[in-house]
């Protein structure tokens, strides 16, 4: 493995994406991604364009490396920030919640790397034909927003299916995961979770606390009912959906559930009633450090690992045993 498609593409040392994540991904943190050799991402959410272009600014004065601008398609905002990432001369766009394909042209024709996040192979497949230059194929595990296929089904079906590489993430926390990842095909990994702890990261120390704490089964997903699936610590906020879910209420009363929720978990440390998403991993997160050092920790292990299990083998005919 001299090479890899996902460094040589994003002109990046490590094939480690930290992903957009609303509220917690702005400048510092995605600069101090970018520094430490991987690639940070400044989220938007349904951020207006002059507030994207400050973001983008900043990041350029804190890091001369590459770095992502993540988009949600369903964001009100969404053209007018298309606008500011092409006259800043973004260098990588991730796109989330949706199909970005008739976007994908004019990106390109700016000079934009352009890597959509999908959960489903035929929406990949789509998006390839469009022009991405990678996918990341992000599984249920996942912190946020989701999709139905969990990561180790759904990556070596994306690699199958597609020729342009696959960044796998959900459910990513350490070497063994990224090495399982490229063991399923994936050429990098996109980490959200694990990142939201980082010292760089202005996520409220509740927040960072309530990931520190998490177990393997502190999560759940709210919003299946209305097809917005959404995974986040259980709490009484993800109480109240289900709630609201099993009565079978209106899907505007659900969604309104959420209006300012997220921002009042990263921002106010409210862990009770905000929502404080972070994925299935959250229970392999257990300490704070900085990216660089998440990063470094990481891709130690996964060398180690790969050193590990390179040379395993099942011997012709299997295992000797009785009988
Ligand atoms: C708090 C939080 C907010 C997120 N917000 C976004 C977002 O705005 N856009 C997006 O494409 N993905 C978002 N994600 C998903 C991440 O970018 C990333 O793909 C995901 O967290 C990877 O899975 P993991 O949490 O298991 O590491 C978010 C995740 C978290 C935990």
């Amino acid at each position: 493995m001299k090479d890899n498609a996902i460094c040589k593409l994003l002109n990046i040392r490590y094939p480690i994406l930290v992903g957009g994540m609303t509220w917690v991904s702005e400048a510092v943190l995605a600069a101090a991604v970018s520094e430490a050799g991987g690639l940070g991402t400044i989220a938007t959410g349904n951020m207006p364009g002059d507030l994207l272009r400050d973001e983008i600014r900043k990041v350029k004065t804190l890091t001369d490396k590459p770095y992502a601008v993540n988009l949600i398609l369903l964001s009100p905002n969404f053209k007018e920030c298309v606008e500011v990432v092409k006259e800043e001369k973004v260098p990588v766009l991730t796109l989330g919640a949706g199909n970005s394909g008739p976007f994908i042209p004019q990106l390109k024709e700016a000079g934009i790397k352009v890597v959509p996040v999908v959960n489903s192979v035929a929406l990949a497949r789509r998006l390839e034909r469009s022009g991405a230059d990678a996918i990341v194929a992000e599984g249920e595990e996942a912190g946020g927003h989701i999709g139905d296929t969990a990561t180790m089904p759904l990556i070596p079906q994306m690699a199958d299916a597609l020729k342009v590489p696959v960044v796998a993430a959900g459910g990513i926390g350490d070497g063994r995961g990224m090495a399982a990842a490229f063991a399923l095909g994936a050429q990098g990994i996109q980490l959200g979770t694990a990142l939201v702890v980082a010292h760089e990261s202005r996520a409220h120390d509740n927040y960072k606390n309530a990931i520190i704490k998490a177990s393997d089964r502190s999560t759940g997903v709210t919003g299946r009912t209305i097809n917005k699936p959404v995974r986040a610590l259980k709490n009484m906020l993800t109480q109240e959906f289900y709630t609201l879910e099993e009565k079978g209420s209106p899907w505007e009363e659900i969604e309104g559930l959420a209006i300012g929720r997220l921002r009042s978990a990263v921002m106010e440390g409210d862990v009770t009633r905000g929502s404080v998403m972070m994925g299935q991993v959250a229970g392999l997160v257990k300490r704070r450090a900085s990216a660089s050092e998440i990063l470094e920790a990481m891709v130690e292990e996964f060398n180690q690992v790969m050193e590990k299990i390179g040379g395993f083998r099942i011997p012709a005919g299997g295992f000797p045993c009785e009988g």
